[in-house]
């Protein structure tokens, strides 16, 4: 069981090793990096590439662990057991029928090993990370309502993704293998774009991945765009059939690139942005 990337995801070699040395310690893989460096992607293309079922949970600020194990539907069983004609009111005496299981216990229960993403942990409060300790080390935990332990048949394969907004506490990450998806280098990202449009002309590609390098390496950007910024902006280009002159600036002059809201996302950048071009004409 060993992951290769696979013909839809660009994997670097050290992204390769990561996840399949964290398979190998059975311990979560924590993924960080950029927006759209491909953290969630890299989830559902293992899932693909071992043909196991990916179970999803993305997080949101108000996300509770619990919701991760189980809840019980309290209101539902009151109003049946109300309403309730005899049929009904078996299934009120059976308080299974009220436990909505989550995204944990179906992983802790699936008959074949599945793979468990739990996509953008750093969204949720400080204490989220902590409650799930005993649950993803163990594998494990007990639901009072039931008085069973619900314990993981096989252990999934789980990935974390965190886009840094906060940090982890240290026992949470003790029990991590850690990847960092660094920012891909030209060559890495040629073979994403490819991937993606497999039958792009190469000079549109050389002189948009021109632009955008430039533009991510403007220094005080606010939020530099990311390699789906990067694929949304030659989708427009060869929608909008934008020919690859207008991308391509004679020697030392720089002008604002054509759809640039595909890469900048806020005034502040696009002002930055126009305030360099503006310089530029002038010094020439
Ligand atoms: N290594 C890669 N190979 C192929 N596509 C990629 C890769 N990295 C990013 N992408 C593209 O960028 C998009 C955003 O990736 P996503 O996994 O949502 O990023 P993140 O979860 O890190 O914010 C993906 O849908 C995919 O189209
Ligand atoms: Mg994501």
């Amino acid at each position: 069981m060993k992951f290769q990337g696979s013909d839809n995801y660009v994997a670097t070699q050290d992204l390769m090793l990561a996840v399949n040395a964290a398979a190998t310690l059975q311990r979560p893989l924590l993924i960080k990096g950029e927006p759209g460096t491909g953290k969630t992607m890299l989830a559902e293309e293992v899932a693909a590439a071992l043909d196991m079922p990916l179970l999803q949970w993305h997080i949101k600020s108000t996300t509770k662990a619990q919701q991760g194990l189980y809840e019980y539907d309290a209101v539902s069983r009151l109003r049946d057991s109300q309403l309730a004609d005899i049929e009904g009111s078996e299934r009120v005496k059976d308080i299974h029928n009220y436990i909505v299981k989550g995204v944990l216990w179906q992983a802790f229960t699936a008959d074949a090993p599945v793979v468990l993403l739990i996509d953008e942990i750093d969204k949720a409060d400080i204490e989220f990370p902590n409650d799930l300790l005993r649950e993803i080390d163990r594998m494990e935990f007990y639901c009072y309502e039931t008085r069973e332990m619900v314990r993981a048949k096989h252990r999934p394969l789980v990935f974390i993704t965190s886009n840094n907004e906060k940090e982890l506490p240290d026992a949470f990450l003790r029990r991590c293998f850690f990847h960092y998806i660094k920012f891909p280098d030209a060559e890495t990202m040629r073979q994403i774009v490819n991937v993606h449009f497999p039958r792009l002309q190469s000079e549109l590609v050389n002189a948009a991945m021109k632009v955008f390098y430039d533009v991510r390496g403007l220094p005080g950007l606010k939020k530099k765009p990311s390699t789906s910024e990067l694929l949304d902006w030659l989708k427009l280009l060869v929608a909008e059939e934008i020919p690859v002159s207008s991308l391509q600036s004679e020697e030392g002059k720089v002008s604002v690139p054509p759809l640039v809201g595909a890469l900048l996302k806020n005034e502040q950048d696009m002002s930055l942005f126009e305030k360099l071009v503006f310089m530029n004409q002038r010094n020439r």
